[in-house]
């Protein structure tokens, strides 16, 4: 069994992005530049967003944060989305979500230009990647891909469960391994809330990629031996005897299910840091000008 380290992983990758970075800088070339907005301050999101300005200093990206308390309007958030399409110096941003209710994101990711949505979230993007056309893909599926390249997990004809089917990642996630490629080329079944036979289909799994958010979930009992699980879960469990009064779970419960797989991302330490590592890696695809001019 193979504990898979996101958080290695996830640090070579910015060690390999940092490298092109300097060397393009060396050049003459333009310093990639991410700009997030976060509204509010949700603890999630502020920690969120915190880590993503840090990996920008990593890989020697400029970096701008942009933030608004709860009750701006949605008007002046399409507004500043608008000023960042138009600005030359900003290669691609993102809105952290959630955002208030008052604001519809869609309509905020709609507004985003497709060229600078490094999160991926645009309609044109999600349908580019559907069809395996150049796009940015979204960072939780793309750090999975990464996870199982980096480890040379094999994919073609195995049978992949998803749990989970959200937007950001079940459904992507699905496309993606079903996609002629490595990885993908899986026979892919989603399952979710209203799935009849999860747990067979679990038992009958080569590859689990959980992500309902649902707190060890997956038992020993559901998982065959040799499989591949990977852990998209990050629910904050109340923990008092942490600094920060929580514990991040794991859609899977690693203990009694590690000894039965061949591979297992921890959580944490398993896909979130590779997460953060996607967004960075689209960030210098969206400085090189390198899907869409
Ligand atoms: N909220 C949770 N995950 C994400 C993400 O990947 N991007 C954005 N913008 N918001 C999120």
């Amino acid at each position: 069994m193979t504990i898979i380290d996101g958080k290695a992983i996830s640090g070579q990758v910015k060690q390999e992005i940092a490298a092109e970075v300097a060397q393009i800088v060396a050049a003459g070339g333009k310093r990639p530049h991410l700009a997030a907005i976060l509204v509010g301050h949700d603890g999630g999101s502020e920690t969120y967003v915190a880590n993503k300005v840090k990996a920008c200093e990593e890989c020697g990206f400029k970096s701008t944060l942009i933030r608004y308390e709860d009750d701006v309007t949605e008007e002046e958030l399409l507004d500043k989305v608008r000023q960042l399409n138009a600005d030359d110096d900003v290669d691609g941003f993102i809105v952290q979500l959630p955002l208030p209710k008052h604001i519809s994101e869609q309509k905020v990711i709609e507004t985003i230009d497709y060229r600078k949505d490094v999160d991926g979230f645009h309609p044109i993007n999600v349908g580019r990647m559907s069809i395996g056309l150049p796009c940015y893909i979204s960072a939780t599926p793309n750090g999975i891909l990464e996870l199982l390249r980096r480890y040379n997990i094999e994919t073609q004809g195995k049978k992949c469960v998803i749990l989970g089917r959200s937007n950001i990642v079940g459904k992507p996630m699905a496309m993606l391994m079903m996609q002629k490629a490595w990885p993908g080329d899986a026979t892919v079944t989603v399952c979710h809330s209203h799935s009849k036979n999860l747990v067979q289909e679990c038992k009958e799994a080569d590859i689990i990629i959980a992500a309902m958010g649902q707190p060890n979930f997956v038992k020993a009992d559901m998982v065959k031996d040799g499989a591949v699980i990977v852990d998209v879960g990050t629910t904050r469990v109340p923990d008092a005897s942490k600094k920060s009064g929580f514990k991040l779970t794991g859609d899977v419960k690693f203990d009694e299910v590690a000894p039965k797989c061949s591979f297992i991302t921890p959580v944490p330490g398993g896909v979130g840091p590779m997460t953060i590592v996607s967004l960075m890696k689209n960030t210098l695809l969206a400085g090189k000008k390198a899907i869409y001019k």
